[in-house]
């Protein structure tokens, strides 16, 4: 009778075993398909059923220009490829930094970013001229510049000799300043304020030429810079400020249009050439109807921010810059346009000067 109970259980413990044995395989295979289909993106869907993963890294919130598009994007993109894609989008650099993104791009690590145009200059030095001071007075002329050969054409081209293609150019829109303890009137107001910048040498002169002190900073770290005082003030888009509390820890806001944020919206150029035409096709039109909406709704979305930040009421002043105080901030930053004409080329800095 003991003997028959043990074998029994014998039985019924090599049963459990090899169940468990079984399920441990069939998740490690699992695991193992599943990071194949993310990896192995780089064409042939037609002969799988598992969709074409691409990866969208951006850094700023959902309630923002950029924010917005790329979930249109990924909906469009979808749809038109009738699933053969799985656009999977991360904001607020939850994949990676704008800085870092690049070469991310470049090994394919992630396929879409659309960092600011201001980051790509650490690449191409070229990429830096929608930071230079008042260059750009509407996004009309954004558009003109975009759309131009000598300004888009020459910028989208060089992107190929870094493995990247660009795609479309994605709006934001225009830069305010803020500060934390006095209103910026006038240039002398600048005077010893360190002042947060993106990734390009232009935004650093700037800030320069008003006697401030540029800190090179990721869009990530700017909030908590702010409230421990690690720098005194910043500038961005009003959908920016609000959506990442930049208001809440600062007290003076000057309405400035000073300079303008864009996004190249950039792939790995290898990746893109492989994917089937038709899914090509599909992304490309997802993409033209999304560079439409943020043209349409980027100004709108930035107006409604202000309007939230004013309802918000935690900033002492907003103050809209006068044309006399416009004047005089422009003639204090004008010579960095002929700083950079080495290094950014006279034929560009000319083109851009033409649009002011
Ligand atoms: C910034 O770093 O301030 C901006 O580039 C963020 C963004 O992408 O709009």
């Amino acid at each position: 009778m003991k003997a028959r109970k043990f074998l029994i259980l014998v039985l019924v413990m090599a049963l459990l075993g090899s169940l468990v044995a079984g399920c441990g395989a069939r998740s490690e295979q699992e695991a193992d398909n599943s990071a194949e289909s993310t990896e192995d993106n780089s064409g042939d869907a037609t002969a799988k059923t598992e969709p074409i993963v691409v990866k969208f890294s951006h850094v700023v919130a959902e309630n923002t220009p950029k924010g917005q598009a790329a979930i249109m994007f990924e909906e469009k993109a979808e749809e038109y490829t009738d699933g053969k894609v799985d656009i999977q989008v991360f904001p607020n650099s939850q994949l990676y930094n704008d800085d870092d993104v690049l070469a991310a791009i470049q090994q394919n690590s992630v396929q879409m970013a659309a960092p600011a145009t201001s980051k790509v200059s650490k690449l191409f030095p070229e990429w830096t001229i929608f930071d230079f001071p008042f260059a750009l007075p509407s996004i009309e002329k954004v558009q003109q510049a975009m759309e131009s050969e000598e300004i888009g054409g020459k910028l989208f081209n060089m992107l190929k000799d870094k493995q990247m293609l660009g795609l479309a150019m994605w709006d934001n829109g225009f830069k305010q300043m803020t500060l934390d303890d006095r209103p910026l009137y006038m240039p002398k107001d600048f005077e010893g304020k360190s002042f947060r910048v993106m990734s390009s040498k232009v935004l650093e002169a700037q800030f320069d030429a008003l006697n401030a002190n540029p800190t090179p900073m990721a869009f990530s770290e700017v909030y908590s810079a702010l409230e421990q005082g690690v720098i005194d003030g910043q500038e961005n888009t009003l959908s920016n400020i609000y959506s990442k509390k930049f208001h809440e820890v600062q007290e003076y806001m000057t309405i400035s249009n000073h300079g303008y944020i864009g996004y190249a919206v950039i792939t790995n150029s290898e990746f893109w050439e492989g994917l089937p035409s038709d899914v090509r096709e599909g992304v490309e039109k997802a993409l033209d109807e999304t560079t439409q909406w943020v043209r349409d709704n980027g100004e709108r979305l930035n107006q409604e921010a202000l309007d939230n930040i004013k309802a918000d009421n935690t900033l002492t002043e907003i103050h809209e810059l006068t044309p006399d105080e416009k004047k005089a901030w422009m003639e204090a930053t004008n010579p960095v346009y002929e700083q950079f004409e080495e290094e950014v080329g006279s034929d560009l800095i000319n083109a851009i000067k033409a649009l002011r």
